[in-house]
């Protein structure tokens, strides 16, 4: 079984309630794949891991690059696995970022306890990253 992980920009305007029915809608495409995983988003990245047949998995990564919702998909781990990290989510997404105290805290609580350490590692850094920095950004 393959395991991808990426992260991509988001383009535009993308509130949490667009997020919400995107996951509904991957959710169900993906129960008929047999692909599972985990999506977060905190205003300005996605971090996405996906796990499945390996053909499968190629196909929809290159589906989803060409979505217009956003841009610059990189490829940041991509494995053979055993056993499903995400066995019981066809997809899973949650917001970040962590903004009040605990709210990291409670992320990373959330994990499954099956998680392998990078992937905790990779999620848990994603969503304790700071949004914005004084100054502006560059985006
Ligand atoms: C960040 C992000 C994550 C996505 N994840 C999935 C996914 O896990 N499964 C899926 O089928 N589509 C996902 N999509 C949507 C696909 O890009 C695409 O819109 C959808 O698969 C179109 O399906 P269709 O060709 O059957 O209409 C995602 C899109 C974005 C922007």
């Amino acid at each position: 079984m393959h395991s991808l992980m990426y992260v991509s920009s988001v383009r535009g305007e993308f509130t949490p309630a667009d997020l919400e029915e995107l996951t509904t809608q991957a959710a169900r495409k993906n129960a008929r794949r047999e692909i599972t995983g985990m999506l977060a988003y905190n205003g300005k990245s996605f971090m996405q891991l996906l796990e499945g047949n390996q053909a499968q998995i190629e196909a929809l990564v290159e589906k989803i690059g060409k979505d217009k919702r956003h841009r610059d998909l990189i490829v940041i781990r991509r494995r053979e696995i055993e056993t499903r990290e995400c066995p019981d989510w066809t997809m899973r997404s949650f917001v970040v970022p962590m903004e009040r105290a605990g709210d990291a805290v409670r992320l990373s609580v959330s994990l499954p306890d099956d998680f392998e350490f990078d992937t905790r590692l990779l999620f848990t850094s994603f969503g304790s990253m700071v949004r914005q920095t004084s100054g502006g950004s560059a985006s």
